[in-house]
Formats: C-alpha cells, sequence, structure tokens
C-alpha cells in the first residue's frame, strides 16, 4: 500500500511538473477518480467545464472525462492541443445516437421542421446537425429560448428530455437514447435507501429514469448537487448519480452523510467510461501529448455553433453554477438564493437563512441585514452586482480574518446620527468623509444594520471617481498604517479620479 501511496506521489509530482513544462491545463469531470480529481485544475460538470475550456489561455487542455468532452474542448479551442488520457473513453448515450440516423431521421421528417436541441453527451457529428447544444445544467434555459413556433426535437437522453418538457411545460419529441448507468438505479433500489435513511434528502441526475426522478427531493446536474447539498437541512443525504460524485461533495460538504445511491445490484455505480482515466495515463498523456483530439474543420465549424450558441444562452447563467469551491462559491450560491426569495415576493430576510447560512455569514464576519442590503439593491436596482458584492465582502472578510483575528471588535455600532453629513467635505471632495466613515465601519464590522456600505449615494460617489466599492475598502485598509490616513485617502481619490 505504501509502495501504491508512493507511486502515486511520484505520479503527481511528474505530472505537476509536466503539466508546467506543456503550459497546460487539467480539466475533470465531477466523475473521474479522486486521484485525478485531487490533481485538476478545475473540476465540474459539462458546462463548468465547457466554459472553463473556452477561457483557458493554456496551450494544451488534458481533459479528464470522456471522449465527447474533450472533443467539446476542441471544437471551441480549435488551436490548442486537446488531449484525454484513454481515448476509448466514450459514452453510452454518445453511442445511442450515431450521425447517421439522426441524418436519415431528419430528412424523413423534413416537413416538420425540427428545432434539434441535442445534449452535450453527443459526437461533433451530432452535434453539427443540431441547432444547439444544452447540458443537464442549462437544459431548462435552452429549451426555454427555442422558437416556439417550431416543434423540438430533443437528442440522445429521453429521460433528461422528458424532465426538461414536465420543467418547462413545453412539448417535444425524443430520440430514444439513454445512459447505461443511470437508468440502472430503480425505484425499489432508491426506496430501499430510503427505509435505511428515512429523514435523508435525495438528489438525482436527471439521466435518471422518470420514477427515480419522483422519488428526489432535486433532480440537478452534478455541479448543482454541490450546492443542493450545501444548502440542504439534511444531514444524509442519497445522491443519485455516478459514485465519483461523492469525492466532490464530500470535499465540499465535510458536514453532510453522502449516501451513494444504490442500484439492484450494487451498493453503487460507477461509469466504466469514467474509470479508464487513472493517474497513469493522465501522466502518458501530458508526455507523449497523445493521444489527442483532431477533427476535420469543415466539421468542427459545423459543430462550433451549436456549442457557441449554448454558452451564449448561459452567459450570465447564475454565478454560482459557474465558479467552484469555498466561500465564493458558497457567497454567490447564497446571494442567488435570497435574491429569488427576494422576487418571489418574500422581503423578510430573516426567514431567507438557514442555520448553515448563517455559520457561513459568522464565519465572513457578516451580519443578515448586510448581505440582504446588497440582494435589495440589485433585484431594485441592478447595482451593486453579486460580483461586486462578492469583492467588497471579500474586502471585509480578509479584513476581518487577518486583521481581527476572526473576533468582533465588541466596539459600538456607528449609527446613522454619528454619519458625517452628506454635504461635508474632505479636501474640496464631497461625501469624501461620509464613505470614509462608513468604509471604516464596514471593514471593522461596525456599522449599524440601518447603514449600508454601497449604498446608493455611495455608488453614485464612487462612480463619479471611478473607483470600485471593493477597491475603496482595501485602500481604507491599507491607508490605516498611513500617518494621516484621511490624507492619505483624499489624495488617492484625486489620483485615480475621473471627475
Ligand atoms: P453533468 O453535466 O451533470 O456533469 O453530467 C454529465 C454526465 O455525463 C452525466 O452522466
Ligand atoms: Fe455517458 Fe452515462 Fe457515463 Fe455520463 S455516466 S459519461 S452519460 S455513460
Amino acid at each position: 500500500m505504501s509502495q501504491s501511496l508512493k507511486t502515486n506521489t511520484d505520479l503527481r509530482e511528474e505530472i505537476l511538473e509536466l503539466k508546467k513544462k506543456r503550459n497546460a491545463v487539467i480539466l475533470a469531470h465531477n466523475y473521474q477518480i479522486p486521484e485525478i480529481q485531487d490533481i485538476a485544475d478545475y473540476v465540474g460538470d459539462s458546462l463548468g467545464l465547457a466554459f472553463r475550456a473556452q477561457e483557458t489561455d493554456a496551450d494544451v487542455i488534458a481533459f479528464c472525462g470522456v471522449h465527447f468532452m474533450a472533443e467539446t474542448a476542441k471544437i471551441i479551442n480549435p488551436e490548442k492541443t486537446v488531449v484525454l488520457p484513454d481515448a476509448n473513453a466514450g459514452c453510452s448515450l454518445e453511442e445511442s445516437c450515431p450521425a447517421d440516423k439522426l441524418e436519415a431521421f431528419l430528412k424523413a421528417n423534413e416537413e416538420k421542421n425540427y428545432y434539434v436541441i441535442t445534449y452535450i453527451n453527443s459526437s461533433a457529428a451530432v452535434k453539427a446537425l443540431s441547432d444547439v447544444i444544452c447540458t443537464s445544467g442549462n437544459a431548462v434555459r435552452i429549451v426555454e429560448a427555442a422558437p416556439k413556433d417550431r416543434p423540438i426535437l430533443f437528442a440522445p437522453d429521453q429521460n433528461l428530455g422528458e424532465w426538461v418538457s414536465r420543467q418547462t411545460g413545453r412539448e417535444m419529441d425524443f430520440w430514444e437514447g439513454n445512459c447505461y448507468l443511470h437508468v440502472e438505479f430503480t425505484r425499489e433500489s432508491i426506496a430501499k435507501i430510503k427505509e435505511e435513511y428515512p429523514d435523508a434528502a435525495v438528489v438525482a441526475h436527471p439521466e435518471c429514469t422518470k420514477a427515480v426522478r419522483l422519488l428526489a427531493d432535486e433532480v440537478c446536474s452534478t455541479e448543482k448537487m454541490v450546492h443542493f447539498c450545501q444548502e440542504s437541512e439534511s444531514k444524509n443525504i442519497i445522491v443519485v448519480t455516478e459514485a465519483g460524485m461523492l469525492h466532490r461533495l464530500r470535499k465540499e460538504c465535510p458536514d453532510k452523510n453522502l449516501i451513494a445511491g444504490p442500484t439492484d445490484h450494487c451498493a453503487c455505480a460507477e461509469c466504466r467510461f469514467m474509470k479508464m482515466n487513472t493517474l497513469e495515463k493522465l501522466y502518458q498523456c501530458l508526455k507523449d501529448l497523445k493521444p489527442e483530439v483532431t477533427l476535420d474543420e469543415e466539421l468542427r465549424k459545423k459543430a462550433e455553433a451549436p456549442i457557441q450558441r449554448m454558452l451564449d444562452l448561459s452567459a450570465d447563467a447564475p454565478a454560482s453554477d459557474l465558479v467552484r469551491y469555498s466561500w465564493d462559491q458558497e457567497f454567490l450560491a447564497l446571494f442567488d438564493k435570497c435574491l429569488k426569495k427576494y422576487r418571489d415576493g418574500n422581503e423578510d430576510f430573516t426567514t431567507y437563512y438557514t442555520d448553515g447560512d448563517l455559520n457561513f455569514l459568522n464565519s465572513i464576519g457578516y451580519r443578515e441585514r448586510e448581505f440582504f442590503d446588497f440582494v435589495e439593491d440589485y433585484a431594485d436596482y441592478g447595482d451593486p452586482a453579486p460580483e461586486t458584492a462578492l469583492l467588497v465582502a471579500a474586502a471585509r472578510r480578509d479584513y476581518f480574518l487577518y486583521k481581527m483575528g476572526g473576533k468582533p471588535s465588541g466596539e459600538k455600532d456607528l449609527n446613522p446620527a454619528d454619519l458625517p453629513a452628506k454635504t461635508a467635505e474632505l479636501e474640496g471632495i464631497v461625501w469624501l468623509p461620509r464613505i470614509l466613515a462608513k468604509a471604516r465601519g464596514k471593514l471593522k464590522g461596525e456599522l449599524d444594520p440601518e447603514i449600508m456600505f454601497c449604498c446608493g449615494g455611495d455608488r453614485k460617489f464612487l462612480s463619479t471617481h471611478d473607483i470600485s466599492p471593493a477597491d475603496f475598502l482595501r485602500t481604507v485598509w491599507s491607508a490605516e498604517a498611513s500617518d494621516d490616513p484621511d490624507m492619505t485617502m483624499a489624495k488617492f481619490v484625486k489620483a485615480v479620479s475621473k471627475a
């Protein structure tokens, strides 16, 4: 055992060295073996991986997933070298829809003028015959954006298709394909494990059959499973998808008891294709730059258009769908959740948070109302954006954790009556005394709930002087070390101001 551990350690080091030498990025799907997930630069679902593949400036993409995923990365990155550890890592969904059969079907039904929505689990040739691609993470959004006057053909996963049709109320015709693995979960196998854990929540992938989906509290993509488990009030959660998902979930939700959904004949389910990749093969493919994904240019271009359509339609997906790891993801997920509650008409923010949410807010030095103020202003005025709220919270969090040692100051809050007047000036700069007092209170967590740093008046000041709210906070922090923090801030504003 120590021998294999040593081998893995050596391999890891050699992979990291090769990665540097090749200027490579390692992308891994949530179903990959733990050793691969742990060494990857990004681990996620098909949608997140497609975005990461599009954004990367690496020369080489080592794609640890199945072939269609690596092929998708190549389609949108023709100039990059895309390798995958095992070229035989296919997918039963891809196999269930050969391009020639789909082409023949579309020809035979030409008069229907189908709008073809194809699941990303398909070959480049099938993608090239499609109007738009979707993943399980954005299928609802893609179907909702489909032209209303054309019938939809959804290929190749009938189960995902049925689920999305139910979610959107949109009728569609289905290609009869499925994932060999996800259909192995049965109503009986899931009901049985539920009997063992009667209080457990159940989260299932939409590739499962309807009978299984009906037993689930949530049906979603693998990435959204992370948010579901983080937010769920249940300690026990049954996860009905490929077993590799459990590794990611256990890292991201250490306080939960995550139980692999069983099939009728197995305690968990592993995709034989996903599990073809190993650390050794990853090392080898980075070393030899083989197996490499290559594509005929004409086919690539045809397949690129529907993928790009999907990426464009998903570009403003909730931010929490697209980022991963730790507190920033949790912050944005909580932002999305509260925004939804507010938009649904619930204005009582005190009902928004679970105990877990409150613990999270405490851990970054935030209060309930302070967080809500940003949600409310975004919902009402579209400003500050969630990304700005995140950066502001990051400044406060860093100050709280590093400067204050993670402990509240114990000082009295700054009250609205204590604030400098709106007309007060410092070095001729109106509003500066007021926002400075608020910024200091914000950093230290000493603001009365009635005061919001980055309210409409602050935003006007900041945009007039072209300073982002988080930059302002961080400069206030560093100015603390100067002899005259007020004068330092006045100098800073004058230096950067475009007013
Ligand atoms: P996700 O996009 O949800 O990760 O699903 C991919 C997949 O292949 C599921 O079997
Ligand atoms: Fe394909 Fe199913 Fe494996 Fe996903 S789990 S890659 S859909 S065979």
